[in-house]
């Protein structure tokens, strides 16, 4: 008799943006701890995982080349350790993973981390698994800071390494512009240059994090605005300096105002509304300070498994 093979499954993965991002002290395992309110953005990775007798990873789309398409990528580790996790064998797994990037790679949108997430959300589909979110969470908290964020989704208060998660409520969608840099930063040289300049001096660092909280849950733009604030953003800069012009010519071209996105270079800039994204979106694009430029809204769902309709 035939075996049926179940058909793949296409998981969308969004980007975040920390719309509030305070890095406190670095701790004995190398991370730092943090507080953060993180918001998931309609900027997606799209990852399809199948069965297969040869198992692989492929990755497509926006510079897909500086992606590794082997067995070092997040999400092939996501493979590993969920088939462990549930007692399959993490050496063959019979998978293969596609990734169709979108989200900027080493952007500081969590790119590598939302398709992590996906692979685990799309592999408990695939292999019908019986396992609840809070397990999930536990495996993707294990594969790295962001990634059950990225399972999560909408707007959430993260602390300790920004994997332990409150849910936020943010009423209405913001409306983002994101300018996207030739070339992306590292996390942990970002992070290292932030305790390098801590070190030196006192480089500005966010207030608290209750107001933030507060502007989300009103869903005012010019609120939340007033209090976007990254801690990282000083580093960010002092490694890409030009990220100066990108912020101010965010603002300049109608933005009510922007950040580096998590551990950058991505800016990320909030607007009043849709259409006037659309507009500072297409202002920014011609000034030329950045590699191109994206909108998005936010706050979306987590990595979800795409419906037959959805599917491409
Ligand atoms: O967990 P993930 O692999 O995404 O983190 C990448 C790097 O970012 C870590 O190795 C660390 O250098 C830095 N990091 C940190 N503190 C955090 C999160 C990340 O220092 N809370």
């Amino acid at each position: 008799m035939l075996a049926v093979v179940p058909p793949p499954v296409i998981v969308r993965a969004p980007a975040k943006v920390n719309v509030h991002l305070a890095v406190g002290d670095v701790r004995k395992d190398g991370y730092h701890d943090l507080l953060t309110v993180f918001q998931a953005l309609s900027l997606n990775d799209e990852v399809t995982v199948a069965v297969a007798d040869e198992p692989g990873i492929e990755v497509v789309g926006d510079s897909a080349e500086m992606v590794p398409a082997d067995f070092s990528n997040l999400a092939w580790k996501a493979v590993e350790a969920l088939a462990e996790y549930v007692g399959r064998d993490p050496k063959d797994p019979k998978v293969r993973v596609h990734i169709r990037k979108g989200i900027p790679v080493a952007g500081g949108m969590a790119g590598g981390s939302a398709d992590a997430a996906a692979t685990l959300v799309g592999l408990a589909s695939l292999w019908k698994l019986e396992i609840g979110k809070d397990e999930l969470a536990d495996v993707a908290a294990a594969l790295g800071a962001d990634v059950p964020f990225c399972l999560h989704g909408g707007t959430a208060l993260g602390s300790g390494r920004g994997d332990r998660l409150v849910p936020v409520l943010a009423r209405h969608q913001f409306h983002w512009v994101l300018a996207l840099d030739h070339e992306g930063l590292s996390t942990p040289s970002v992070f290292k240059e932030l305790d390098r300049l801590r070190a030196e001096g006192e480089p500005p660092r966010v207030g608290a994090v209750e107001p933030v909280v507060e502007a989300l849950a009103t869903g005012d733009p010019r609120q939340l605005a007033l209090l976007l604030g990254n801690d990282l953003q000083a580093a960010a800069v002092s490694l890409r300096p030009a990220l100066r012009r990108t912020l101010r010519a965010g603002v300049d071209a109608g933005a009510l105002a922007g950040i580096v996105s998590g551990s950058g270079p991505t800016c990320a800039f909030l607007c009043q509304d849709g259409e006037s994204a659309v507009r500072v979106a297409a202002e920014l694009s011609g000034v030329g300070v950045c590699r191109t430029v994206r909108v998005a809204q936010g706050p979306v769902h987590g990595a979800r498994v795409m419906s037959v309709e959805e599917a491409p």
